[in-house]
C-alpha cells in the first residue's frame, strides 16, 4: 500500500481526553483558575507544558519555574492515576474494527501524538502491535499545529505526505494535518472541527464506503 494512515491518540483511539480535562481542571481550580469546555478544546492536542502556560494565562497568573515544574508533575500524576484504571473498554467505538481491517489490508499505520504517555497507554489497551511507527511527545519539539509530528510519522512509514490521512479530535491537530498537506479527518464535533476535510462523530460512523472515499481524495 502506498497510502499511510496516521492516528492521533487521545480522544481518537482512546477516551483519555476526559482524563486530561479532569486533571487540568482540578489543577487549575487549586490555583483558583476556572475554565470551560470551550476553552478545553484549546488544550486538546497541545503539549503538557503549553497546556499549563495557557491555563496560567487564562488566570493571569505568573509562577516560578520550580512551581511550574511541580504543577506539571502533579497534573501528570493525577492523569496517570486515571490511566492506571483503564482497560480495553476505553478504546473508542469502531477503532479496533478499523485497525484490524487496515492491518489485514497491509496499510502502513502510525501514531502521531503530543503525549509523552502514548506508549504506556497503547500497551495498557493492548494496541501497540498495530502500529508500524510511533511518534509521540518524546520525539517532537514543535507542537501541533506545527506539522512536525505527522511529517515524522510519514517519514517513518516511508509514505509521501499527500498520501497520508490523519485522524484527529483537536483543532490544533486538524491544522497540523492540513499544514502537512495531508487529508484531515476530524473525529468529534462538527462545530469545533470545521477545518477538517471530513468529520465523523466517531469511528463507528465511518463505513468502508466512507473510508474508500477518504482515500480516493488522494492523487495516487
Ligand atoms: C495530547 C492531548 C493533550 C495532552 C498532550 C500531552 O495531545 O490531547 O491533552 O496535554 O497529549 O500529553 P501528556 O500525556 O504528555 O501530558
Ligand atoms: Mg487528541
Amino acid at each position: 500500500q502506498n497510502k499511510g494512515i496516521i492516528f492521533d491518540l487521545d480522544g481518537v483511539i482512546v477516551d483519555t481526553a476526559k482524563y486530561h480535562f479532569l486533571a487540568w481542571k482540578n489543577l487549575a481550580e487549586s490555583l483558583d483558575i476556572h475554565f470551560n469546555k470551550k476553552q478545553n478544546e484549546q488544550l486538546k492536542g497541545v503539549s503538557r507544558v503549553e497546556s499549563l502556560k495557557k491555563i496560567l494565562s487564562w488566570g493571569k497568573k505568573s509562577i516560578s519555574e520550580e512551581r511550574f515544574e511541580s504543577l506539571l508533575h502533579q497534573k501528570n500524576k493525577e492523569y496517570l492515576g486515571f490511566v492506571d484504571q483503564m482497560d480495553h473498554s476505553e478504546i473508542l467505538p469502531g477503532v479496533l474494527k478499523r485497525l484490524k481491517i487496515l492491518k489485514k489490508e497491509a496499510y502502513p499505520i502510525a501514531l502521531g501524538s503530543a503525549s509523552k504517555n502514548a506508549k504506556t497507554i497503547l500497551e495498557r489497551v493492548d494496541l501497540l502491535s498495530y502500529f508500524d511507527a510511533i511518534v509521540d511527545g518524546n520525539e517532537v519539539s514543535k507542537a501541533k499545529p506545527n506539522p512536525e509530528v505527522f511529517i515524522k510519522a510519514a517519514n517513518l512509514l516511508g509514505v509521501e505526505y499527500q498520501n497520508c490521512v490523519v485522524f484527529e479530535d483537536s483543532i490544533a491537530g486538524i491544522d497540523a494535518a492540513n499544514n502537512a498537506n495531508m487529508v484531515s479527518v476530524g473525529i468529534g464535533d462538527q462545530e469545533v472541527l470545521q477545518k477538517a476535510n471530513f468529520i465523523f462523530k466517531d469511528f463507528s460512523q465511518i463505513t468502508d464506503a466512507h473510508f474508500n472515499e477518504i482515500l480516493n481524495t488522494m492523487k495516487t
